[in-house]
């Protein structure tokens, strides 16, 4: 028996012969090491999805038998002062003439599942907010050059730098057209796009922070007259990515300015579905939960989940509870919810419960503030970020409530499916590509058109109607917490990609 031949190219493969026969044909394994570059990553520091994904993707990545590192700015959360750290590299930068000094610390006991890293900027990324100060372009743009000057200090290169979001979108541009760092060119570069909205725009002026750069390149930079973080990471990476299929048809025509710019880079963009992270969101282990369930045993424990939360929060347990959990901001639709919900009560009589989690725009929170003293015993809201909470209510609600506006992917509908608990969705991005509507052949949840009041509420009141109808809700909550939505699967298309 002997190995006859090695195929380079997309099926690389070992044939082994005896003879003329070909008797067996093994897949030939090329690991790869890859650098995720990102602002968040759970559960270090998490404001939305992006910490999510990024806190997950690179250990089922390791777990295929890859090398996969994160680095992002050392914020001093809780992570920072409950884990060891040790420093592995020290340099020096230069941002607009000024010598910034950076370390690089690493986490000790491989946590995660994957290499930590950190970059220590003092006075600017060692800050307890992940975003939201009037410096933020200025401190994200020292962290991306800090990555790439510890970068061309490595003694060898990664195969891969996988970039995410405008916060480390330059980062191709820097490695390909900064003179200091082009030596770094020839190493692949990926931009997933979390949520093309925000685009980490810059004045010309503001220029001056990026390491000196081959100025005949400076089309790749703009958009429309200013420098546009996004905008340089789609022209310069190798691939880019969104979150969904259906948000990569999407942004085609809605992406906040940079729709032509998508339009002619399309035969570099791909449509990659998130995972979840089933270690974490596993309702029959989850650490925040004191009552586990599975598919075969729900009922009693769901049902105590659900008292949990309707004790604390002053609700009906007899009446199917509407949760909506997330970032209040115009992408959300928030700005509907307290018409929405209060609409609902009154029109349907008070025949089903909210309860709403999140923080945001500040006239939206005082506005869902408000409305509790009115609804008491009806809808309830806690203002604020809770993890735990969110956990609870994942698995003690029968409905999740998304009417959002835009939503490249969106988590909380597919940890909602694995909770047993039916997500009411707007058509819209990953929300289209991840719920079928109780209507459809094998459908399972709540879907409407608009981003209106008008359509809100006639889904609430068509999951009144299934949360009537008991036999079906019997099919479907086993139904939703067997679909598989972990990151196995799409953690190896993220391998193909940086092997297109
Ligand atoms: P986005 O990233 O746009 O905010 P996703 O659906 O991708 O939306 O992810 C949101 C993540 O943040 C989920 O893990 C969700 O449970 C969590 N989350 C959002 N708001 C809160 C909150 N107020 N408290 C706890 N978790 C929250
Ligand atoms: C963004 C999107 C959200 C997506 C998340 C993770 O924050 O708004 O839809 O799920 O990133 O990719």
């Amino acid at each position: 028996m002997k190995v006859i031949q090695i195929l380079k190219h997309q099926n690389i493969c070992l044939q082994i012969t005896a003879g003329n026969e070909k008797v067996m044909q093994i897949p030939y394994f090329h690991s790869m090491e890859i650098l995720h570059v990102s602002a968040e990553c759970y559960p270090v520091a998490k404001v939305g999805g992006l910490g999510d994904v990024v806190g997950a993707l690179p250990k089922y990545q390791q777990k295929l038998g890859h090398i996969a590192k994160v680095v992002m700015p050392m914020h001093r959360t809780h992570f920072l002062y409950e884990n060891s750290f040790e420093v592995v590299h020290k340099g020096t930068i230069r941002i607009a003439g000024k010598a910034i000094d950076y370390t690089i610390i690493k986490e000790k006991t491989n946590r995660l599942g994957f290499d930590l890293y950190m970059v220590d900027i003092w006075g600017l990324l060692d800050r307890e907010r992940v975003y939201g100060y009037d410096d933020d372009i200025y401190r994200y743009v020292s962290f991306q050059v800090a990555v790439v000057d510890w970068l061309s200090h490595w003694q060898h290169r990664p195969s891969v730098v996988h970039v995410h979001d405008h916060h480390s979108a330059l980062i191709p541009f820097i490695m390909q057209h900064c003179f200091q760092y082009n030596f770094l060119s020839e190493i692949k570069t990926v931009l997933t796009i979390h949520n093309a909205q925000y685009q980490g725009w810059m004045r010309w002026d503001q220029a001056v922070f990026l390491p000196p750069w081959d100025t005949y390149k400076w089309g790749l930079l703009d958009w429309n007259h200013s420098i546009n973080s996004l905008g340089a990471g789609i022209k310069c990476a190798n691939k880019v990515n969104t979150v969904s299929h259906g948000y990569l048809e999407e942004i085609r025509y809605h992406a906040n300015g940079l729709e032509n710019l998508f339009e002619y880079e399309r035969g570099k963009c791909f449509g990659i579905l998130n995972g979840i992270d089933t270690e974490i969101w596993d309702p029959e282990t989850d650490n925040y939960l004191e009552y586990h369930f599975n598919p075969s045993n729900y009922i009693e424990n769901k049902l105590k989940n659900k008292k949990i939360l309707c004790d604390r929060f002053n609700l009906d347990i007899e009446k199917p509870l509407i949760i909506f959990i997330g970032r209040m901001v115009g992408e959300k639709a928030a700005d509907l919810l307290p018409q929405a919900i209060s609409d609902c009560i009154r029109y349907m009589e008070g025949r089903m419960n909210f309860l709403v989690l999140g923080s945001g725009s500040s006239f939206v929170e005082s506005q869902l503030e408000e409305m509790k003293s009115r609804y008491f015993g009806f809808y309830n809201s806690l203002i604020g970020y809770n993890e735990e909470l969110s956990h609870i209510m994942y698995a003690g609600a029968d409905f999740l409530l998304m009417p959002s506006r835009v939503e490249p992917c969106g988590l909380n509908q597919m940890y909602a499916l694995r909770y047993g608990t039916i997500p009411i969705v707007r058509r819209t991005g990953g929300l289209r590509d991840t719920v079928t509507d109780y209507g459809e052949p094998n459908g399972f949840g709540v879907c409407f058109n608009d981003t209106s009041v008008g359509d809100i509420s006639h889904a609430v009141y068509r999951a009144l109607l299934l949360y009537e109808d008991k036999v079906k809700m019997k099919n479907i909550i086993p139904q939703i917490m067997q679909i598989d939505h972990s990151w196995e699967s799409s953690s190896q298309i993220y391998i193909n990609l940086y092997n297109a």
